[in-house]
């Protein structure tokens, strides 16, 4: 029991975090659990739900010897002393805080699981990234149990990024574990603790109150989308005043107060997560009554929309004000490179958008083009998919690129040109293309918050 870890919630932080902790501790079992039958079949087969790069290597190692995959969430609980909780706790789309607020009842339901079908004291751990004072309302509902059990309860918000989840899980930055004062939550701490230290060096693993700890994972995720858009809201300034954004944050990047990283412009950020955990704190900071607080972090989502549908803006005037029928290929739909999670994509709506001026889509990703499928399913018009980019461009007017995958660049484009409408354009909403080279072949280039290249003279007389 003491060796046994459960983790509810199999999806892209509960299978690779606990893999990898599988692969650390051999002499732990680890089960994961999901009310996903489908998810847990893919866990347990050649062709994992997930794209992740190194994901398939850990889990070869681990799944059969001490990782396990499973829908039987009432046995797991039975056999665990130690239950992560990584279920989905997305943005409330009903009732009070609709469109800001999170929707817990999925995570709720996990705490009445837990009490039904437990028969042993249980340390329950947050993974998923909660509101503030979240992990006592999970105490309470657990310590309402009418079996003597006791519980303590943990927050140990995960801070993997998608596309490195398992470098970052190998090698973070820190491990954040919250536990309650009380001697049992020390206890408690100290096992967790025990758990990590296998391999994360003792000053990384920082340990704080519950509250700081779920606060800690919702201002880091603000923090980096704010790096976002105020990049973003400078490139807009850089396009009007011939200004290179990329010089720009060049020669702010190299104070080391601000640092390098996290300053790249592109069409905006995207992920399950950023939009939702910001949205979250807006609205704590509303029930909280701190409207100041609560209007100056809701300007980073604002600042995101706002520099999606700025590109999509410059596509429709650059084309001659009109997008109507012309065929555009879309490069990249995932919402960023090395992952085929599309959630939040800017594409979809930069896509969406697109769709609305009547344009013809031809898109193209390495990785996530089911989940553009279903994404954009129910959009009427005409949509085609391809994995060959050759293929996406043939007779295209403009190539968007939305997703920032390294392959792009090292593709033949004096071939693409050959295959596509004159003029043709490239809208580069993520700067990754070499912009001179291309202008040379022929291309309309514009990159995003640099000066565009093009053969088009601004004024016919
Ligand atoms: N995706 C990321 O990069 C990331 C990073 C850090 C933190 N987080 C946080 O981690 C949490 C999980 O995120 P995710 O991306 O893994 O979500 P996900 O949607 O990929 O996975 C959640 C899984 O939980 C399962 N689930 C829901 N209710 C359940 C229940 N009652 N019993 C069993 N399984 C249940 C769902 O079927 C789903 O497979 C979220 O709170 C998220 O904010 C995500």
């Amino acid at each position: 029991m003491d060796k046994s870890i459960l983790c509810i919630g199999a999806g892209y932080v509960g299978g690779p975090t606990m893999a990898v902790i599988a692969d650390k501790c051999p002499d732990y079992k680890v089960t994961v659990v999901d009310i996903n039958k489908k998810r847990i079949e893919a866990w347990n087969s050649d062709n994992l739900p997930i794209y992740e790069p190194g994901l398939d290597e850990v889990v070869k190692r681990a799944r059969g010897r001490n990782l396990f995959f499973s829908t039987d969430v009432a046995k797991g609980i039975k056999e665990s002393g130690i239950i992560f909780v990584s279920v989905n706790t997305p943005t409330k789309t009903f009732g009070a805080g609709a469109g800001k607020a999170s929707d817990l009842q999925y995570w709720e339901k996990t705490a009445r699981d837990i009490i039904e079908h437990s028969q042993s004291d249980k340390i329950v751990i947050e993974k998923s990234t909660l509101p503030v004072r979240a992990a006592e309302a999970m105490s309470r509902i657990l310590q309402s149990n009418t079996k003597g059990l006791n519980f303590d309860v943990l927050s140990n918000p995960e801070f993997l990024a998608e596309g490195t989840a398992i470098s970052d899980l190998d090698n973070p930055d820190r491990i954040l574990i919250g536990a309650m004062r009380t001697e049992s939550g020390q206890k408690a701490l100290k096992r967790i603790v025990d758990i990590y230290a296998r391999w994360v060096s003792p000053e990384k693993i920082k340990t704080t109150n519950v509250w700081s700890s779920e606060l800690s994972k919702l201002v880091s995720n603000a923090m980096l989308a704010q790096r976002i858009s105020s990049v973003n809201s400078i490139s807009a300034i850089c396009e009007k005043t011939d200004a290179d954004i990329e010089e720009v944050t060049g020669a702010v990047g190299m104070d080391s107060r601000i640092g390098a990283k996290f300053l790249r412009a592109s069409i905006g950020f995207g992920g399950s997560c950023f939009k939702k955990d910001i949205l979250n704190l807006v609205y704590l900071c509303e029930y909280y009554n701190l409207p100041e607080v609560a209007a100056y972090w809701e300007g980073v989502v604002n600042i995101n929309e706002y520099q999606e549908k700025r590109f999509v803006k410059k596509i429709i005037e650059k084309m001659f004000n009109t997008i109507s029928d012309k065929k555009i290929a879309i490069f990249g739909f995932a919402f960023k490179a090395d992952t085929g999670d599309t959630r939040e994509s800017p594409a979809i709506y930069i896509c969406r958008w697109l769709m609305e001026e009547r344009a013809r889509l031809m898109i193209h990703d390495p990785k996530a083009l089911e989940n553009a499928k279903i994404d954009l399913k129910d959009i009427q018009g005409n949509i085609e998919y391809f994995e060959d980019p050759y293929e996406a461009v043939k007779g295209a007017h403009a190539i968007a690129v939305l997703t920032d995958w390294k392959n792009f660049k090292s593709y033949d484009y004096e071939k693409i040109y050959s295959l596509m409408e004159k003029p043709s354009f490239i809208f580069d909403g993520r700067n990754i293309l070499d912009h001179k080279k291309l202008y040379s072949m022929g291309f309309n280039v514009f990159p995003l918050g640099k000066p565009e290249q093009t053969h088009l003279s601004e004024r016919i007389i």
